[in-house]
């Protein structure tokens, strides 16, 4: 039931901080280096940590700066779009990666990527395949999927097949509610290593706390399994405050993450403070971040964008870093992988933080009616 994201009609579904420091020194140029890229796409409208080892942060702004800045570089939309304009990186292979993508670098707390590629919906072997082959050659480090979505196979198969090293990458992947009994956690747990290929996952979740959830009996499944090694954090999703509490309390090994909806248009404001504390010391990682392409009719979100010569999802993404917490957005494509990966380049101001923060909606996406907030 809940392995597939309901989707409703109605919209309304560390040390963070270090991610938020690292970022700001990281990158204190802004991304006026994104604009070749990133103005195409807006003139279409927007449609379209472990730090993996690298560039320091030094030689990363220096790279950055140097790389870009021509104004130049369209995405390929573009160039089917306005004929006779430059591609995203004029007389490149179609393959190759411009440095200005290369250049960024995800921040990370405690061992997480604050910033990963999201697989939902992506359940056609091939097409999964390659978006997450074209997201770790991007530079992406942390991959987010789940038994209910179908394509953990094809996700190891990605993982083989690139050329990164496995400790440098974050691999999360969700038991559904149906199998959240002791025993269940435990077979299905090895089933998602066997398919994924590998000898364990850095994360994985509660995918929902329905279902055969119940918290002591659960939590003991994945604490085990923590204790054997096959998982390196435990994680939970869809938790409400007060379940989080409850996690917390009867859980033998600490909870690290919630992962929830969360971008412009549902803050999630009260799990974010409940999270914060040093006493629960919960990251935070939203899932349809940038709200399923929503954001990018929201008009704040669209002058920020235009300051920054970025895009309103760029804006969100950017936005959710701010506030400390892990952004897993779903691209199928290689210019929405880039584009997004290139809001790690995007530097808000504390005004354009707080006007975010003022849009005060409460839209949420995935709502279906057995969740713990209904
Ligand atoms: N724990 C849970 O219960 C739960 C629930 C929902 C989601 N998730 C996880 O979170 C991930 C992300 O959430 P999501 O898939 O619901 O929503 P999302 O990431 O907010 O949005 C994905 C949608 O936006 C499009 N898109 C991507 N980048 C874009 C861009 N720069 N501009 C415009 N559109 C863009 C994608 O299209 P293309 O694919 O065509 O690029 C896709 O249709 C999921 O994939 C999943 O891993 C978890």
């Amino acid at each position: 039931m809940f392995g597939e994201e309901t989707q409703t009609g109605d919209r309304e579904d560390d040390e963070s901080d270090d991610g938020r420091g690292l970022l700001g020194r990281l990158l204190p140029f802004g991304v006026a280096f994104l604009a070749g890229f990133l103005v195409g796409r807006r003139r279409d409208g927007g449609s379209g940590e472990l730090a993996p080892s690298g560039p320091d942060v030094e030689d990363v702004t220096r790279e950055a700066k140097n790389a870009v800045g021509t104004g130049e570089e369209e995405s390929e939309e573009d160039e089917e779009s306005e004929e006779g304009e430059e591609t995203i990186e004029a007389g490149a292979a179609a393959d190759e990666i411009p440095e200005e993508v290369e250049a960024v670098e995800a921040p990370s707390t405690h061992g997480m990527p604050m910033f990963g590629l999201g697989t939902y919906d992506m359940d056609d072997y091939d097409e999964c395949v390659e978006s997450v082959r074209t997201a770790l050659e991007t530079g992406y480090r942390h991959v987010d999927t789940a038994e209910g979505y179908h394509n953990e196979e094809a996700v190891g198969d990605a993982i083989a097949e690139a050329d990164v090293d496995r400790e440098e990458l974050f691999v999360a992947t969700k038991i559904s509610p149906e199998n959240l009994d002791y025993d269940q956690v435990l077979t299905n747990a090895e089933e998602s290593l066997d398919r994924l290929g590998l000898d364990y996952v850095d994360l994985l979740y509660v995918h929902w706390p329905t279902g055969d959830y119940e918290a002591t009996d659960t939590l003991d499944a994945f604490a085990e399994l923590r204790e054997e090694g096959l998982i390196e954090e435990i994680g939970v999703s869809n938790f409400t405050v007060e379940l989080l509490e409850e996690a917390i309390e009867v859980s033998e090994e600490p909870i690290f993450a919630n992962q929830v909806e969360m971008h412009p248009l549902l803050a999630q404001t009260e799990l974010q403070q409940f999270c914060a504390q040093d006493d629960a010391d919960v990251e935070l990682v939203a899932y349809s971040p940038i709200a399923r392409g929503a954001v990018d009719d929201v008009e704040v979100l669209q002058e920020i964008a235009e300051k920054h010569e970025a895009t309103p999802a760029q804006v969100s993404l950017a936005w959710l870093r701010e506030k400390g917490v892990t952004a897993i957005p779903k691209a199928a494509g290689e210019d929405h992988i880039r584009e997004n990966w290139l809001s790690l380049g995007v530097d808000l101001d504390d005004d354009d933080v707080d006007r975010i923060d003022d849009i005060d909606r409460e839209e949420r996406i995935v709502d279906p009616d057995a969740a713990p907030w209904n």
